[in-house]
């Protein structure tokens, strides 16, 4: 009985897996806004980058990173011109992912386009 149970579980998760890769995603609008993302990520002494900056990150930290700058890079600024917001987001996106792929001096690129006020200065709306 019990086994019955799990390997009924285990074909329903697959289906559902197999579901989900069938959904089109649509590749260019992003899930999260851009409030959200530094909310979720970069906002405070204790936030994911903060952490990944000290050398404190995981993988599931790095992978998280990778997500969140990839959704970063799928928003439009209200503030400054599109391609310099693309060439900050894009470096950033490609450094998280870097260390989500254990890349050596990773973590130097990261701490180097995670630069707030570079990107605050000409993105952040006041
Ligand atoms: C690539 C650009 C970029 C980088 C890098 C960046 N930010 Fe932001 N951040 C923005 C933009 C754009 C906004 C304004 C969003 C809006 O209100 O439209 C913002 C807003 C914020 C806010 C206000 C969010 C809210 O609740 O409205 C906080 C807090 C914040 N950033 C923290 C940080 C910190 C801390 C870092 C560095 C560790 C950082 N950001 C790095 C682009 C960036």
């Amino acid at each position: 009985m019990k086994s019955t149970t799990s390997s009924l579980l285990a074909a329903a998760a697959v289906a559902l897996v197999a579901a989900g890769c069938a959904s089109t995603s649509s590749a260019s609008k992003p899930s999260l806004s851009i409030e959200q993302i530094m909310e979720d990520g970069f906002k405070g002494k204790e936030s994911l980058s903060a952490r990944i900056s000290k050398g404190q990150g995981n993988e599931a930290d790095f992978k998280k990173m990778a997500f969140l700058t990839k959704e970063l890079a799928l928003n439009k600024p209200s503030k400054g011109d599109l391609a310099s917001w693309t060439e900050k987001t894009k470096a950033l996106q490609a450094a998280a992912e870097s260390l989500a792929a254990g890349k050596p001096g990773a973590l130097d690129g990261f701490k180097t386009a995670v630069n707030c006020k570079a990107c605050h200065s000409v993105h952040k709306p006041d």
